[in-house]
This record gives C-alpha cells, structure tokens and sequence, in this order.
C-alpha cells in the first residue's frame, strides 16, 4: 500500500515574517542546540545514555521541544527587534532634530550678540506691548519676538511688587512710556532687576539707568559675558553695570538677594541647562517665572497685536514646526526629548535635583518668556513636561 513519505528537511526554512529559521531537525544545528542537548543528557543520564533508545528519543525530544521553544521566543522577538532599531532610529534622529532646534532657538548665532537690541526689540515696541496685570502684584509686558527673524517665538518681562512695596523686574523688555507707568502705579520703587539666564538681559542697562537704586541679579557667565559685548560699539544698550548677586553652581544652596526678596521668593539655579536658567516662585501669589525653561508656544498673547498676517498661526513651515516642538500641549513629547537629550545631558541628575525642588513648590500660575502664561494649572503642565526629570527616567 502507498505511504506518502514526510518530506525531506529543509536547510533553509524561512517563516511566514520571511525571517531565517534553521530546521531544526537538519545536523546543521546551531552550536547552543548542540551544548543544550549534551547538558540535558548529562543531567539525565537515565533518560540519555544508559536509557533504552525509545527513552533516549523521548528525551532528545524534549529537548529538540526545549530549543524549540526557544528558537521560537528569539524568532518571535527577532521582529520586535526591528521594530525596536526602527525606534531606535527614529529616536536618535529625532534627538538629533531636537537638539538643532534647542540650538537654534537658545544659542544665538555669534553675530546675533552684536546687533541683539535692534534685533530683541520691534521697532515700535508701544504700539505691540500688551501690559496685562495677571495678579493685583504682577504685570507682564508681552512683546512678540522672532529668533532670527522666522521663529516667532515672542518675548516677556514681568514686573512684581514685593510684600515690602519694592519692585522687581524679571527678564525686563523695552521700557516704553506705558511700561514706565505701570512701574509708577505700582509705587515706581524698583529695586531688583533680574536677568534670569545669560540671554535675558538686553534691556538690563535700560531699567537700571532708569531706576538706578535698583541692584541686579543674574547667573554666572552673564557679567563676562555683557561685559564683553559692551566692547562692541554696536551694542550700546549693553552697559558695564555690577551685578550684586550672581548664582553659580557652587553657591546657588547658600546665596542670598534681600531679605525682603527672599521673604517672597523661591529660587533654584539650573546651573547645566545651556542658558544657565533661573526659576523664581513668588510664593504670595503662587506664580512660577522663569525664562527659557519651559516654552509654552504659540505667542498667541505676544503677537495679539500685530497685523493678522504677522500672528504665528500664519508663519512659515519651519516655524510652525519650530512651535510644534516646544509646545507645552497635549503630551509634549517634543518638548520634553528637547530638556531630556538637550537641556539636562550636560548633568541630568543635578537638573533632576533642581526640577524637583521647583515642583515641590506650591504653584498655579507659570510667567515663560516664551508663549502664553499659564494661568491655573501651571503646576501640573510643570510636571508633565518635566514628568521624565521628576521620575528620573524616560
Ligand atoms: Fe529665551
């Protein structure tokens, strides 16, 4: 009688992913299949070499039914695999665009500093300022601002009467007449003007001449570094005036401003973020300031008095994509990779330490420089961008 015969084994059995699977039954087995089935007959010398060959064969099986099993587990994890290279790549080339935008958006090119009043102010500053009192003690002046001319991502100073009446001014923005009688209705007495990273500073030498009890608070690299550009005669706005109080890396635990400022004020120093950022929490009010630490855009508030075709929602692509990136909404992925791959790479667990302490303040509102403050619900818009800092992992 007939008998069809099992057909001969394959040397080059591919599955239905299309990936390489040895046969298993072939000689040709790989070198682990051999070690594994020696050990196996080793550990059960009943069932493999003293053992009748029925026993032996089950035992073989067994052991063809182990290494089967997991030549199956490593096929089935050969495809994860690329997909996890296929991320893989994707991550390091989105890093990569990341990284280039954080660049773009927060180290000016080197001619930048030598023509940066011109080119941080508009050049009618009265006529776009928006001067809007978020709290009975703070003022913000929103101005819109394009990093290079493309990036619209628009700029804010931020004016905030102490308990004592003293004033302070934070990453101060063109002093316009206006902004000059905002000063004066809340008393007129402005005795800190605070450049909160080592880019916020252009109009520092202009409120400092106009209010000259004032002291001035910065971090460190910010005096070296006006002091250098006050040599360009293009930068007239750039003075020589002394800082009284400069954070750095080694004092930020123990520096002091005022005792009236710091009877209101929290500060942490982000000594590795590239810029140098400062965050201050007036805590009477429950408002975070800070600079280029977190980016809420679009500037819908900075441009919302600027001609309809100048507003960011009709920029370019590459400005529309720039905005994309350093959205706070929805999960902020882009956002979040930027201070991840970029902004803390320099010393992630000393900017982890500092987002902490910012997060363990009692906050509601957020004053960026860059994009629409957060009014209610700054706090938790902090944690989810800085969700990856605060868990210490991705
Ligand atoms: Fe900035």
């Amino acid at each position: 009688m007939w008998k069809p015969r099992r057909p001969a084994p394959s040397l080059n059995f591919r599955d239905s992913f299309g990936h390489h699977r040895p046969n298993q039954h072939h000689p040709r087995k790989p070198l682990a299949f051999h070690i594994e089935h020696r050990l196996l007959s080793t550990r059960a010398p009943s069932a493999s070499l003293f053992a009748p060959k029925t026993s032996r064969a089950i035992s073989t099986t067994t052991a063809c039914r182990t290494h089967q099993s997991k030549r199956s587990t490593f096929a089935t994890r050969r495809t994860p695999r690329r997909a996890l290279r296929a991320r893989l790549l994707f991550a390091t080339a989105a890093a990569a665009v990341s990284i280039t935008f954080f660049w773009a958006s927060h180290r000016p090119f080197s001619n930048t500093n030598n023509t940066m009043g011109s080119k941080l102010a508009p050049s009618n500053p009265s006529e776009v300022m928006v001067i809007r009192n978020i709290t009975p003690n703070i003022v913000t002046f929103s101005v819109p601002f394009s990093r290079f001319g493309r990036l619209p991502v628009g700029g804010r100073g931020t004016l905030v009467r102490l308990t004592s009446g003293a004033l302070a001014v934070f990453s101060p923005v063109a002093l316009t007449p206006e902004a000059k009688a905002k000063v004066a209705e809340l008393g007129g007495n402005v005795r800190y003007i605070v450049a909160p990273d080592i880019e916020h500073h252009i109009f520092v030498t202009e409120w400092a001449q106009a209010y000259p009890d004032a002291v001035l608070v910065g971090p460190e690299g910010l005096p070296e570094k006006r002091a250098k550009m006050s040599l360009s005669p293009e930068n007239k706005n750039v003075g020589k005036e002394p800082f009284a109080a400069v954070f750095t890396a080694k004092n930020k635990r123990d520096i002091k401003i005022a005792p009236d400022f710091d009877a209101d004020f929290e500060y942490e120093f982000f000594d590795s973020h590239p810029n140098k950022e400062l965050a201050f929490f007036y805590k009477p009010d429950r408002v975070l300031i800070q600079a280029d630490l977190l980016f809420n855009l679009p500037a819908d508030e900075q441009y919302s008095c600027m001609p309809e075709a100048d507003k960011p929602k009709n920029a370019g692509l590459l400005a529309r994509i720039f905005m994309s990136l350093q959205s706070a909404q929805g999960e902020a992925k882009w956002q979040k990779r930027f201070l991840w791959y970029a902004a803390s790479s320099k010393n992630r667990d000393g900017f982890n330490t500092s987002v902490r302490r910012v997060a363990a303040w009692d906050f509601n509102t957020i004053v960026p420089c860059h994009g629409d403050t957060v009014v209610g619900g700054g706090k938790a818009l902090f944690e989810k961008v800085f969700e990856w800092h605060l868990k210490g992992r991705k």
